[in-house]
């Protein structure tokens, strides 16, 4: 993918840092390689410190030495990672990173840590809501276009956590165990597609091992594929207290331990130089990186800087003295294009404004609108949704049905969906406190009983989410579905509004419901944003990024999350969210790409070319309904009949399309020739096959309305052959493949002999009894095969003696 110019943010650094570095002592060369407070680096003559803030769908600016949310400097909480993923637009995340760097540019923040695109490898992460997708193409196109806008606001960002940080139990310590195809494929992807596409300042290393070594001492994760594969030229920092052994991670290019370690680091890297242990290069590079980025932040912060008093030290901590107007608006567009409207029977949605409406649901009162964690920030602000649908309509009545307690917060029904080790979220609730319950419980139903529709607010409880620790199941609080059922017995036209940052199981009711939105969590401006959708302001347009399971046994990752004895085993490879789905043909709730519009669409097409860049898909779309609306195309490929086990399909391309009723548009979708590769585990590489592409086109990955095959040649790479590959395998081969099969065929071996024959490694050859092959001819074989010289048929001439003798014995 190209390179693409940049703003001026911690990469491109206005002073020679290497020079600079050549001035220090080793003793401050060693300083620079670890944080001086919790968020700052460390100054050195000449080098100034860099400051470090959480996010990244907002700014959360703290005092260089407080860890923790109390004392935050206000900033806009956008929609969290978990809601800007349903946009599938890339164009409005971008509009939100330029908005974030603005506010991190005003609260003296150099570099937004973030964004995190791990892989939602199971609904059970605690983490789940910072991430975008179970998708890699979809979070390296959210990340990369959030980088994107960050950076062109002259602010830096740290793509996190890489790699394959997929849970919180024993996140220290867990090692995330899988075969190199699987990591290529699922878990590195994204982060590849976001460092080549935007070229994020700085990346931060994860706290887990990867096969067994943590992922800031792989050199090959760390330097080898992040630098020399992937182009990577800014720093990469470790996560906060994610350091293991400083030496072995200095030598495989973690560039700088945050947060301050401590003068016994520096004393620590001092010796290990001294004595041989590190090399004084090795420090030289990662003191250089840290002052390319302290210098290019200073030269950014000089840029925008207006000479007047620091904006921080006039406005304080009030929230108010740092809203602003149009970031809110930005934040309420967002989070309306992140709701899915998952299921909309008879057309219940949008509500007329003169409709008697009964709300209900602490949820619509005190909204969830972000996760707990390092990423938690102070708002501005906080609109709830009960205020704004008063606002939209005359007639709203409320009632809280449930509080959002430990005890009202725990799991609900049990069926086959609580997990081991699940004791301990049983509560007994003393009498009070259940009478208490049933009094808020019975004042909704007669509340809902003569309503013309039943908003009924549902979600997780803060408690039952966070960063730190993995969700034990993906139910919704008992006494929330308890509610739900008996408002339902009073009154069916009931719309669920589900807030939460993971998926959570719907099967208990989603068939009794007529109406169900999934709101996410979708920061401050998320109360108006669902009233503008549940009113018809706008028409829905979010999309499931993760699928929504029928239960949480059917998850990829269910027989083996969170792993024991500090390892987990990522069993289920490549088929992850919808690819595991498809690939086993489950049914699920919802799948991968999902979501309902107030208007309908038609599609006509697919017309596909290809060419050296890859595939151009274009399809017409057709707003077939009576409201203008906005469709989001999705574009999946497979290579059916491909010898290489692969997902049913896998999204290759999306775009956002807005039309009027009526009104038709041709959208163009491209595929690039490298979203076509798999990892050729044998040769060590990407590998496109030559074959029939299916191409097909649709709503969501089980909504396909148009599909084309298309032959894309393949790479034209030939593999190499050596002594350990089989006679299959040379068989197959382009340039001897032909000639060895017809002998082998010339021999008259039957179809039982033949694949027991092909199986056979070259290098056995020469030990079959009376084979007569020599360890020459398979040399020779192999030098024809990779063009290292001879000819093919002296080479094989013994061969078919070979198979005659086998045959034989056989
Ligand atoms: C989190 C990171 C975060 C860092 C600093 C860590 O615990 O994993 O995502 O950026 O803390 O707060």
């Amino acid at each position: 993918m190209p390179k693409k110019p940049q703003a001026r943010t911690a990469v491109a650094a206005a002073a020679a840092p290497a020079a600079i570095v050549r001035k220090l002592t080793l003793e401050q060369k060693a300083r620079l390689l670890s944080g001086a407070s919790f968020w700052t680096t460390a100054e050195a003559p000449g080098v100034p410190s860099a400051f470090f803030a959480d996010g990244p769908h907002g700014v959360r600016r703290l005092a260089p030495d407080v860890g923790d949310i109390e004392g935050a400097v206000p900033a806009t909480c956008f929609p969290p990672a978990v809601a800007l993923g349903s946009t599938f637009d890339v164009g409005l995340v971008r509009r939100v990173g330029e908005a974030v760097a603005a506010e991190a540019k005003e609260r003296g923040i150099d570099v937004v840590l973030g964004p995190g695109i791990n892989i939602k490898r199971s609904p059970l992460c605690g983490r789940n809501f910072e991430y975008v997708s179970e998708d890699p193409l979809l979070a390296g196109e959210i990340g990369a276009a959030l980088v994107t806008g960050v950076q062109a606001g002259g602010v830096a960002t740290s793509l996190k956590h890489f790699a394959a940080n997929n849970q919180e139990t024993e996140r220290m310590r867990v090692s995330a165990d899988m075969d190199e195809r699987t990591l290529r494929e699922i878990y590195l992807r994204g982060f590849q597609r976001v460092v080549t596409k935007a070229r994020p300042a700085t990346l931060m290393s994860s706290y887990n091992r990867i096969n067994g070594t943590h992922t800031g001492e792989d050199r090959r994760i760390t330097t080898d594929i992040l630098r020399g594969e992937w182009g990577f030229e800014g720093l990469v920092m470790s996560d906060w207290g994610a350091v293991h052994d400083r030496v072995a991670g200095v030598r495989a290019g973690l560039d700088l331990e945050m947060p301050a370690a401590g003068e016994g680091r520096v004393k620590e890297l001092v010796a290990a130089v001294r004595s041989g242990v590190l090399d004084l290069d090795d420090v030289d590079r990662s003191a250089t990186r840290v002052v390319a980025l302290a210098l290019a932040a200073q030269a950014a912060r000089e840029e925008t800087a207006d000479g007047g008093p620091s904006p921080l030290a006039e406005r304080g901590h009030d929230p108010e003295a740092w809203h602003d107007a149009a970031h809110h608006a930005l934040a309420r567009e967002a989070a309306s294009r992140a709701v899915v409207l998952l299921k909309n029977d008879g057309g219940l949605l949008p509500i007329a404004p003169q409709t008697r409406v009964a709300v209900i649901g602490e949820l619509a009162r005190t909204p969830r609108y972000q996760g707990s964690g390092s990423s938690q920030i102070v708002p501005t602000r906080l609109d709830d949704a009960l205020t704004a649908i008063q606002d939209a309509a005359p007639e709203v009545v409320f009632a809280p049905g449930y509080g959002l307690g430990p005890a009202e917060g725990s799991a609900g029904s049990t069926s086959g969906a609580t997990r081991r080790g699940a004791v301990g979220r049983l509560w007994r609730r003393s009498a009070a406190a259940a009478d208490a319950a049933e009094a808020l419980a019975a004042d909704a139903v007669a509340v809902a009983r003569d309503a013309g529709v039943v908003l009924f607010f549902a979600g997780l409880p803060q408690s039952a989410e966070a960063e730190g620790r993995d969700r034990l199941d993906i139910e919704l609080p008992a006494a929330q579905l308890e509610l739900l059922d008996r408002v339902l017995e009073v009154n069916p036209r009931v719309v669920v509004v589900l807030s939460n940052g993971s998926v959570v199981r719907l099967s208990g009711f989603a068939d009794r419901v007529p109406a169900l939105v999934e709101g996410w969590l979708l920061g401050q401006a998320g109360g108006g944003a669902l009233a503008d959708v549940l009113y018809g302001r706008v028409n829905p347009s979010g999309r499931l990024a993760e699928t929504v399971p029928l239960r949480i046994e059917d998850t990829p990752a269910w027989t083996s999350f969170p792993g024991t004895g500090l390892r987990v085993t990522y069993g289920e490879g490549i088929y992850v969210g919808y690819r595991w789905y498809d690939a086993r043909d489950l049914d699920v709730q919802f799948p991968f790409g999902h979501g309902l519009s107030y208007t309908t669409f038609g599609y006509s097409g697919p017309g596909v070319s290809t060419d050296d860049a890859g595939l151009t898909v274009r399809v017409t779309v057709t707003n077939t309904g009576g409201v203008a609306g906005r469709e989001v195309v999705q574009c999946y490929v497979s290579l059916p009949g491909s010898p290489v086990p692969r997902a049913p399909r896998s999204l290759a391309a999306f775009a956002v399309v807005d039309l009027a009723p009526g009104e038709s548009r041709e959208v163009e979708l491209s595929v690039a020739r490298d979203d076509l590769a798999y990892w050729d585990v044998q040769a060590d590489r990407w590998r496109v096959e030559g074959g029939t592409y299916r191409v097909e086109v649709g709503a969501s990955s089980r909504d396909l309305r148009a599909t084309a095959d298309v032959e894309v040649p393949s790479d034209g790479v030939v593999p190499s052959l050596t002594a350990a590959s089989s006679l299959g395998e040379a068989m197959a081969h382009p340039v001897i493949g032909p000639t060895v099969t017809g002998m082998l065929q010339g021999a008259g071996l039957s179809d039982d002999v033949m694949i027991m024959t092909s199986a056979m490694p070259l290098d056995r050859l020469p030990y079959q009894p009376g084979s007569g092959v020599t360890h020459k001819q398979v040399r020779q074989l192999l030098d024809v095969a990779n063009g290292t010289g001879g000819v093919v048929t002296r080479a094989t001439g013994r061969l078919l003696t070979l198979v005659g003798r086998f045959r034989r014995h056989r």
